[in-house]
This record gives C-alpha cells, sequence and structure tokens, in this order.
C-alpha cells in the first residue's frame, strides 16, 4: 500500500494566511498542517508516501520535510500545475504508484484516528471513511447499508440523504489510476473524488467505514482555530502541563 497526500490549491478562502504561503503549511498550534497527515498515514503503515504539491510552493515543501529520512519515511513529490480536482492525485500520481493499491489524504484533513486495521485488512476494491456531522451538505454525502456497502454518494447534496460526510481519507486498488483518467470535469470544473467513488459503487465495490476520533477539515479560519485548540489540549495532556 502506498499513501499520496494532496497538498496543492490555492487556499482563497483562506486569504490573507495563504497569500505568501499555503495552507497546508500553516501553523496547527505546534506544527505545520501537513505534519497530521504524515503521522496519519505513518501510523497507518504507509512509509512509502507521494506529496503533490502545487508548483509555486513545491520548494518550501521539500526544505521542511526532505528525504522523509527525519520521519523514517521516504517521501516523493510530484508537482501538480493547476487544482484539476481531487481525482487527478491519482493522474499525476500514476508513475509512484506503480501497480500497487493507494490511499490518499488530504492536506488539510486532520485526524485523531487510527486506520491501521482497515488499510491492513484492505482487500481490493474502493474504500471510504464516514463520519456523523450535522452539517453534511459541505461535504461529500454516502449513505450504506448495514453491512457497510455504499448505497449512493454525492458531493455537497443539498438534500443530503443520511448525516454520514466522507472524510478526506480514501483506499483504492490499482484500477483507481484507469477509473481517474476517464472522468470529465464536473460543473465546478474539477475531477471530482465522488466521481470516481461512484465508479466503484456502481460496480459494488465501494466499502464504508465508520470513524470514531477526531476529524476536521482545517479549511476555514474557525476550523483552524479549532483544531488547534484540540491539539493544544492533547499535547499539554500527554506532556502532564
Ligand atoms: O474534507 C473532506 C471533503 O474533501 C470531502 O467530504 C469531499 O467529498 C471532497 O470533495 C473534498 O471537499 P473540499 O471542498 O473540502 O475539497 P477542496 O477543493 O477544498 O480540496 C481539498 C484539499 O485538496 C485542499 O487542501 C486543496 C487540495 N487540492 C484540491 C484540489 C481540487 C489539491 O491539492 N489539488 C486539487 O486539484
Amino acid at each position: 500500500m502506498k499513501g499520496i497526500i494532496l497538498a496543492g490549491g490555492s487556499a482563497t478562502r483562506l486569504r490573507p494566511l495563504t497569500k505568501v504561503t499555503t495552507k497546508q503549511l500553516l501553523p496547527v498550534y505546534n506544527k505545520p498542517m501537513i505534519y497530521y497527515p504524515i503521522e496519519t498515514l505513518l501510523k497507518s503503515g504507509i512509509e512509502d508516501i507521494l506529496i503533490i504539491v502545487a508548483p509555486e510552493h513545491a520548494g518550501h515543501f521539500i526544505n521542511l520535510l526532505g528525504s522523509g529520512k527525519d520521519f523514517g519515511a521516504k517521501f516523493s513529490y510530484e508537482v501538480q500545475e493547476s487544482p484539476r480536482g481531487l481525482s487527478d492525485a491519482f493522474i499525476v500520481g500514476e508513475n509512484f504508484i506503480g501497480k500497487d493499491d493507494v490511499t490518499l489524504i488530504l492536506g488539510d484533513n486532520i485526524f485523531d484516528c487510527d486506520f491501521s486495521d482497515h488499510i491492513k485488512s484492505f482487500s481490493g476494491g474502493g474504500v471510504v471513511y464516514a463520519k456523523e456531522v450535522h452539517d453534511p451538505e459541505r461535504f461529500g454525502v454516502v449513505d450504506f447499508d448495514k453491512d457497510g456497502k455504499a448505497l449512493s454518494i454525492e458531493e455537497k447534496p443539498k438534500k443530503p440523504k443520511s448525516k454520514f460526510a466522507v472524510v478526506g481519507l480514501y483506499t483504492y486498488d490499482n484500477r483507481a489510476v484507469e477509473y481517474a483518467k476517464k472522468l470529465k470535469p464536473s460543473d465546478r470544473g474539477e475531477i471530482e473524488i465522488t466521481d470516481l467513488n461512484n465508479i466503484y459503487l456502481k460496480n459494488g465495490e465501494l466499502k464504508v467505514n465508520i470513524i470514531e476520533g477526531l476529524w476536521e477539515d482545517a479549511g476555514t479560519f474557525d476550523s483552524l482555530l479549532r483544531v488547534s485548540q484540540i491539539m493544544a489540549a492533547k499535547y499539554k495532556e500527554e506532556e502532564g502541563e
């Protein structure tokens, strides 16, 4: 299983914080944001990681993270020329993925969850992870049966069919690369991860795992502040402060 962290995009919602830097390098309490998805992958047992970045910030990521040796990991880098959509990660990452399975994590998604059992037991198809939220219309929304088989998945629906948001972590077999290449851009001009998931769903091969721990999409001022406060409290508790 290989890992990809998608850390490009323009983060206009966070201006002026992101005027001269990028969202995934902003601090979340005592670390740059991207440390969290790196740690999530490492905790899941994934150490071979591709980091996809926007051209203007590529040098900063390499300066900060280097080869991955300091993390006990191996980092590779690719540049995404423009934000073509989340599924573009599998096209930009094609050479890196090779013949392997792949887990994608979004560079602004922060978890305090252990995915290692799910990753270890992955046996093909697609897997999305979901969490019950009060505002599902802001996210991808998945509906599923009692065995965790996905029944529908929609991107930011006005009338959500469930309260379960799809979080920014996805596991696929190698077909994700070929499926991504077939996708057409959506109304917002992106090749959507939800459309990739719908291909697996139509094959009857999309599984949903419910997650219990912390999940935040740190893409707004409020969620960035909230997750910094949560991580500060956790850090101080662990340090006995
Ligand atoms: O956070 C979970 C949600 O992430 C899911 O529930 C949605 O189904 C999924 O589409 C996605 O929604 P967002 O609207 O939050 O995605 P956003 O466009 O903000 O992109 C997420 C991150 O990926 C962001 O940090 C920038 C980066 N990105 C995005 C695009 C479109 C890239 O690096 N390249 C891209 O082409």
